[in-house]
């Protein structure tokens, strides 16, 4: 029966909540057949092909105070810092010659970082580098910012929703915190022609299996070229400190799915994925993703970019991590292409 709804969701790339609440309900049944369904669809798309994304962490400066995240602003536990234009310009120089055809700026909610300072930014890397995508992940912000960014060059924007029921929303995050504005930055981004990615955290506290049919079901309405989704790990100077962390099996069991249900999208194996299992990345591909994003920041961003505790290849440089990635990828059966990785609409 659970096979029958897998080829179902292979076929008609859509199931009913109630269906993907069956397949979630009883995964361990389950998961070794949707596994081998989300690997072959991976492979009938992007042959094995995994897209390299250079992550640059920004700032770890943020206005928000999500209960979750590491680097929310009461914390008071990190040395906080942000990246010069220079500094980010040289991480992209860097993660250049190492073969990233991608750089995600990514960051904490920082009012340092103007739409006029992120402009010129963004143009300079795009002089430097017009083959290259540019990626952005700093929140959310107006509709005129997105627009100017995209204006510079900007192609794509991480905006993990985090999860899509109202009420565990407010659950995850302080009262100012709107997660209709958070929806609305999404369609915005969209409207603004950008590629979007969207996601949420595995295990995150309060999480129901039912709400993860419902991510389903959303993902499936919003459709968006990329879905990050990861564990949720707990961080020792949250208010979320005590709660257990989000499981693998869960998190690759949901990349599966997502994989059946948006055969083209773009979806990373996530670093969150790598920490909570020493093989989670390469389990990530083996369940239906296709991109990485190894860090380019310099090795003082790393060491306090910290979202959560343990975080893996903090101390590694790019260049050592870019290898052991390839070399843990080569065991999957897949490689590491030198390509922007774009979104593409025809299957
Ligand atoms: N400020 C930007 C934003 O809000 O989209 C980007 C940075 S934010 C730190 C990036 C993502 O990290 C969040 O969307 C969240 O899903 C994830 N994250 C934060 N804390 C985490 C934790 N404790 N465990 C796993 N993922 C976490
Ligand atoms: Fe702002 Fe996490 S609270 S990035």
């Amino acid at each position: 029966m659970y096979n029958e709804l897998i080829d179902k969701l292979e076929k008609e790339h859509t199931l009913s909540k109630k269906e993907y609440l069956t397949l979630i309900n009883n995964r361990e049944k389950c998961q070794e057949y949707l596994t081998q369904r989300a690997f072959a669809v991976r492979n009938k798309v992007f042959g094995n092909k995994v897209y390299i994304r250079g992550l640059i962490e920004v700032s770890n400066y943020c206005k928000n105070d999500c209960y979750y995240c590491g680097i929310r602003r009461s914390n008071k536990n990190i040395q906080r810092y942000r990246l010069s234009a220079d500094e980010i310009l040289s991480c992209c120089d860097e993660g250049y010659k190492l073969g990233f055809r991608t750089f995600v700026l990514q960051g904490g909610e920082d009012n340092y970082y103007t739409d006029d300072f992120l402009y010129e930014l963004i143009k300079d890397i795009k002089r430097r580098y017009p083959e290259c995508a540019v990626t952005l992940s700093l929140g959310e912000r107006s509709y005129n910012s997105y627009k100017a960014l995209k204006e510079a060059g900007a192609d794509r924007y991480l905006l993990r929703h985090e999860t899509a029921n109202f009420e565990h929303y407010s659950r995850l995050h302080p009262k100012e915190m709107d997660f209709f504005n958070r929806l609305a930055c999404i369609e915005n981004l969209k409207a603004l022609g950008y590629q979007v990615g969207v996601g949420f955290m595995v295990g995150s506290p309060y999480q129901t299996e039912e709400d993860l049919a419902d991510e389903m079901l959303f993902l499936m309405q919003v459709k968006p070229h990329m879905v990050g989704i990861g564990p949720f790990i707990s961080h020792k100077d949250t208010p979320f400190c005590d709660f257990e962390s989000g499981r693998a099996e869960l998190t690759t069991f949901m990349l599966s799915l997502i994989r059946l249900t948006l055969p083209n999208v773009l979806l990373p194996a996530t670093t969150a994925l790598g920490t909570i299992d020493m093989d989670g990345r390469e389990k990530g591909i083996l369940a239906g993703a296709n991109v990485l994003m190894p860090n380019l920041s310099p090795s003082f961003a790393k060491k306090n970019y910290l979202l959560y505790d343990n975080k893996i290849c903090t101390g590694d440089e790019a260049a050592m991590c870019i290898e052991c990635l390839k070399q843990r990828i080569k065991k999957t059966g897949c490689e590491i292409t030198v390509s922007r990785g774009d979104y593409k609409n025809e299957l």
